[in-house]
């Protein structure tokens, strides 16, 4: 295999840490460009004689190292099949400049702001929530993240520490969709807003005048949550053309 192609830079693997059978965090040392939180890079592999290259989602801060990203194994998928084998030293290839609008930067000012995820949609939140300009921002802050199983609400240490950063304003809203687990809502994000039970738990209300909206993760949970969103008042956040819910679709 001949070198890096013109316009990526050699990273090398710190660590690849596992959460369970199929989720992963991968550690990478890279000399890239500052990057926004919310931002992602592309990891790349050569694979059989061709480059395979994918978007990751950054979950460090941007002033904090090793770049860190977080993935989910999906069957057959060519490019996670390989990361999941990579070991302390190898080489991964990244791009020297970050992309992406979902950042905080692009999202108007508001009295709250409600982050949702599915999955490995969780990242790009906690690069966010690592940083000053949400808390600065925002009086009230709720986390949801959405998985099949318990086993997959990683980073509960890191989101703890949120939660003891600023009791009372921060929120953290577990939810579970294939089995049945104790203090955690069995439920899709959708189908709890829709019937009121998110606010409830999370003791906050979600209205066009006071809320702002980041959806991440699986594009049909980003659709259905925005349908639900939009009965209520809420607009899709554009440039040029301010709304409250602003996306990011993992596919
Ligand atoms: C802007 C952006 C940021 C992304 N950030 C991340 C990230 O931080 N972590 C991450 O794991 N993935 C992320 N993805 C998806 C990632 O780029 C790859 O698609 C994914 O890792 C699978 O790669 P693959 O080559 O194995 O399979 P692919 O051929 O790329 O994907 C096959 C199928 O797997 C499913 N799939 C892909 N990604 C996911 C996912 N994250 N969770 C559940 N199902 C999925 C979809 O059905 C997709 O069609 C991001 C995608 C985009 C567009
Ligand atoms: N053993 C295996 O090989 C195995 C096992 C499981 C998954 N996988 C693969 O892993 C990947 C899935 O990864 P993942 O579980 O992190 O992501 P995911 O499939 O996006 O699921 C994450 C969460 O999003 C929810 N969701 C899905 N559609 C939604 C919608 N329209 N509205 C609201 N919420 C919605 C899911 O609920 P639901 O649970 O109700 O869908 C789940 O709680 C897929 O590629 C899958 O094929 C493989």
């Amino acid at each position: 295999m001949i070198g890096g192609g013109m316009g990526w830079v050699k990273g090398r693997v710190r660590e690849l840490k596992r959460w369970t059978e199929r989720l992963f965090s991968l550690y990478v040392d890279a000399e890239i460009e500052p990057f926004r939180a919310g931002q992602y890079n592309r990891l790349r592999l050569p694979i059989g004689d061709q480059w395979v290259g994918r978007p990751y989602s950054y979950v460090n801060p941007p002033d904090r190292r090793p770049l860190e990203f977080h993935f989910v194994r999906v069957p057959e998928g060519p490019l996670t099949n390989r990361l999941v084998h990579l070991q302390p030293g190898d080489e991964v290839e990244l791009m020297p400049r970050s992309t992406g609008l979902f950042t905080l930067d692009q999202v108007p000012d508001a009295h709250d702001i409600w982050l949702l995820a599915t999955g490995t949609g969780l990242g790009p939140f906690l690069s966010m929530l690592e940083t000053d300009e949400p808390w600065e921002r925002f009086e009230n802050i709720r986390l949801v993240h959405s998985v099949r199983l318990a086993a997959e609400l990683s980073y509960r240490d890191r989101i703890q520490g949120f939660i003891d950063r600023a009791p009372g304003r921060f929120g953290y809203v577990p939810m579970v969709s294939r089995e049945i687990c104790e203090n955690v809502m069995c439920a899709r994000i959708p189908a709890t807003i829709e019937d009121g039970r998110l606010e409830a738990l999370a003791a906050l209300t979600i209205g066009p005048g006071h809320s702002q909206v980041m959806l991440c993760g699986n594009p049909e949970m980003v659709r259905d949550t925005q349908s639900v969103l939009k009965g209520r008042g809420l607009r899709r956040n554009r440039r040029g053309q301010p709304g409250q819910i602003t996306v990011e679709n993992y596919w």
